[in-house]
């Protein structure tokens, strides 16, 4: 199974993920944790562009999409492996993250056509300012009006695509316990 967390920035999926990760390996269970952008080299180049001010331009938009979605092309295997071997890939963000964060929908469907997408996927959803709060603003990204369009987008690929949608304007133990709620009957384990 691949389960999947996403939000914007300020969330909270970092830390939700690692408190899955734990429960589900108390439970007995493998679990493989992915974060995107990744360690490869496309993730890495990603990485140094997000804290440029052109991060934001029409034209690195674009590199960007490119670059996430090849990113994520070296990541697939890894994910298949871990599945084969029956592990539960637990992931910080997937292919929605670029549908919410990046322009052009349809070509980004394109790009990432043969990326294998989550079975489960949690939408982290908090107020703009509320998860602003939580992090000084350190990529391009991270700005209160940008992050309104983002969270939009967000919710509309949840309704689409039904995600289940957790408030994270809740505190951390809450939010967990919401999350273990939503997978708990898919693994078989009481909450
Ligand atoms: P983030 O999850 O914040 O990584 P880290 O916690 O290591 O900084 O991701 C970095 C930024 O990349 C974040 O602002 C969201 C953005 N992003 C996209 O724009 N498109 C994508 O496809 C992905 C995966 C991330």
């Amino acid at each position: 199974m691949y389960v999947c967390l996403e939000g914007i920035d300020g969330s909270g999926k970092s830390t939700q993920l690692e408190m899955l990760g734990e429960w589900l390996e108390e439970y007995g269970l493998e679990v493989f944790r992915v974060f995107e952008p990744t360690q490869s080299p496309p993730g890495k180049l990603i990485r140094e562009i997000l804290t440029d001010s052109k991060a934001s331009t029409p034209q690195y938009q674009r590199i960007l999409g490119l670059l996430f979605a090849a990113d994520r092309m070296i990541l697939m295997d890894k994910i298949r492996d871990a599945e084969k071997q029956n592990k539960i890939v637990i992931s910080d963000r997937s292919f929605y993250s670029s549908l919410a964060y990046q322009d052009d929908p349809e070509w980004i469907q394109e790009i990432n056509r043969y990326i294998q997408k989550p079975d489960l996927v949690i939408l982290l959803d908090v107020d703009t300012r509320q998860a602003l709060s939580r992090f000084e603003g350190k990529d391009h990204f991270e700005n209160q009006k940008f992050l309104e369009g983002v969270r939009k987008n967000y919710l509309e690929l949840a309704q689409k695509n039904n995600f289940f949608v957790v408030n994270a304007n809740n505190g951390v133990r809450k939010v967990h316990e919401d999350i273990k709620i939503i997978v708990s009957p898919r693994i078989g384990r009481c909450v």
